[in-house]
């Protein structure tokens, strides 16, 4: 994996292993891209932030509110990120360092949140302002029960989950998909996430990795790579909706090939919640594609003032083991799921809110 050396500012991360082939004229392109704000931007940022109230309350005034805050960025570092959300050729994955805090931090929820003692909504800000950078915050009933921003903290019951209240596993590389009835759980899904850290997990050691599929489809051998573009396998639901809805029972999608689209540009699609190989060929497929992501991976340290934009559709992330205590300093991080666009989505679309689906 590629080690990131969050305490300097020029990424060590452009190995020739993680990079890709450019489209257009075949130089490489590094798929994890760093941004620092400068010491000045950030505590202006953080002032603006400070003073303005829950988002949750009136979100697309909010929302318009971020905007224009975040409108003040520098012009290199506001076309940095307009850059990664809207073009197919940048990289997969933000490093985002040296953002605004808030300056006193309640206990870490042990509910996995939301938390009721935040005093100051700056993490909220600098979570949903970058996100209004990428697109709009979209919620699902089924994750977090519709809410806009999503706490992922270690949940005592959850330690040993795929899922995002776990801690004592590896959570294996997936994207976040949504069940859907229509039998894609691929299409409605989230286009980017955006994970915010408030509070680091005690020892320092969780580790969130993201792998680029250019480099995994590089990494690969073609015959590999050839049965992952073929359509057999099923995704299965997510953990949460398996459990809430469909009584702990595995909900599969229709047959979907794992990677998908041009070779320079591809997708990736593979469900936390376990991916079903309808081939034996298939199975083995997908047991090199975790091993693949490994050794292509971006490694990284999140600390409080740091985010990650996470691209849902070029690669897959994971998490690495780690240690939660539940005395309420464990690790915090705050996350939205981002679309571009909310209209392909609108056939399910919740009669109370806009922005939160079925
Ligand atoms: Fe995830």
């Amino acid at each position: 994996m590629t080690v990131i050396d969050h305490t300097t500012v020029t990424t060590t991360a452009a190995t020739s292993a993680a990079a890709s082939a450019d489209a257009t004229n075949n130089a490489p392109v590094r798929t994890l891209t760093e941004i620092v704000l400068p010491d000045a931007v950030r505590d202006a940022i953080g002032e603006q932030l400070a003073a303005l109230p829950d988002p949750t309350t009136d979100i697309d005034l909010a929302m318009a509110r971020y905007h224009q805050i975040f409108a003040g960025l520098p012009i290199g570092i506001l076309q940095q990120m307009l850059d990664f959300g809207r073009h197919i050729d940048t990289a997969g994955v933000g490093y985002v360092r040296n953002l605004p805090v808030d300056r006193g931090l309640p206990d870490t929820p042990s509910d996995g949140g939301p938390s009721r003692d935040k005093a100051s909504y700056v993490a909220e800000g600098v979570l949903l302002g970058l996100t209004g950078l990428l697109g709009e915050p979209v919620g699902f009933l089924t994750e977090k029960r519709g809410q806009l921003v999503h706490d992922v903290i270690p949940v005592a019951g959850g330690s040993m989950t795929q899922t995002n209240q776990g801690s004592t596993v590896f959570l294996n590389f997936h994207n976040d998909i949504v069940h859907d009835s229509i039998g894609r759980y691929d299409v409605s899904n989230p286009d980017f996430l955006v994970l915010s850290c408030l509070r680091a997990d005690h020892e320092g050691v969780a580790a969130t990795y993201y792998a680029d599929a250019r480099d995994i489809s590089r990494a690969l051998d073609a015959g590999t790579l050839e049965t992952l573009r073929s359509p057999v396998f099923r995704l299965n639901a997510p953990g949460s909706y398996v459990r809430e809805v469909a009584g702990g029972n595995d909900v599969l999608s229709d047959p979907v090939p794992v990677i998908s689209g041009p070779d320079d540009s591809p997708e990736i699609s593979v469900s936390a919640n376990g991916v079903r190989a309808m081939t034996s060929g298939g199975q083995a497929a997908l047991d090199r594609l975790q091993a693949a992501c490994r050794e292509v991976a971006h490694e990284v340290f999140l600390r409080p003032g740091q985010a990650l934009l996470i691209n849902n559709r070029k690669g897959l992330h994971a998490r690495s083991q780690f240690t939660a205590r539940y005395d309420g300093a464990d690790r915090w991080l705050q996350r939205t799921y981002v679309r571009r666009n909310q209209w392909s989505i609108r056939y399910r679309v919740t009669p109370d809110n806009r922005r939160v689906h079925f």
